[in-house]
């Protein structure tokens, strides 16, 4: 009998383990946060909220450019580790993207790495339509998502974003060219070649055809 569990219990039973996207164990994963992170404009904000933040992967990285970070998640055994490992700095709570507990124009930057694409595509609009209203005006706001079968097409997560932000760039953060982060998974030695940062800067070219994970930087003006 299929069991049909909704998110929340879906992503808590993913929890069930820790660290469950393997972003410590697989090379690709941490060049995806890495990359993405560099996106993120060089200064200091005042307020950043990140949503499905998980463990604190990407959080831990945002501690040192803002004074006040929240981030969210929807599994309740996310938040517990996130706020084991980082609770000291980060102000950590179990909300759900599309019912968020904030005041219009709190941040002047809002991180939506690899989340935007969960909620069904009826609902992606108005969590879009909600985040403008919580970000600052000419804040920063950052998504980003698998360019896969089931996941998001290209342009399609373009769209999304250009509904209501102005983007400012769209970088390839991980590739599929060669299918190269399993063949990298294997022989860890090809991590510390530069041959995937090269495959990425070769996906720049033809992001269309080569990309994996797009991230999209924005702004509200
Ligand atoms: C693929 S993981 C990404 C984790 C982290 N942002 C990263 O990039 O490594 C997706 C995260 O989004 C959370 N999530 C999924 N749907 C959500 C929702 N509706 N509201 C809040 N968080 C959600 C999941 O629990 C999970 O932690």
């Amino acid at each position: 009998m299929k069991i049909n569990l909704n998110d929340k219990e879906k992503f808590n039973v993913l929890y069930s383990q820790e660290d469950p996207w393997r972003t410590k164990t697989i090379y690709a994963e941490r060049v995806r946060l890495k990359n993405t992170f560099e996106l993120i404009p060089k200064k200091h904000y005042s307020c950043i909220l990140e949503l499905g933040c998980g463990e604190g992967a990407f959080t831990s990285k945002l501690i040192d450019i803002g004074d006040k970070i929240y981030a969210v998640d929807i599994a309740e055994m996310a938040i517990e580790r996130a706020k084991n490992r980082y609770g000291n700095r980060v102000n950590f709570s179990l909300q759900d993207i599309r019912d968020l507990k904030f005041e219009p124009e709190s941040f002047d930057l809002i991180c939506a790495i690899e989340v935007i694409y969960y909620p069904p595509s009826t609902e992606r609009g108005k969590i879009i339509d909600n985040l403008y209203n919580l970000l600052k005006r000419n804040g920063d706001i950052i998504f980003s998502a698998p360019i896969l079968p089931g996941y998001l097409k290209y342009d399609e997560f373009i769209d999304l974003i250009s509904r209501k932000f102005k983007i400012l760039k769209i970088e390839p953060v991980t590739t599929n060219l060669f299918k190269l982060g399993s063949i990298i998974k294997r022989i860890p030695i090809l991590s510390q070649t530069g041959i995937y940062e090269l495959a990425i800067a070769l996906t720049r070219k033809f992001p269309k055809q080569m990309v994996r994970h797009l991230a999209i930087l924005a702004t509200k003006v």
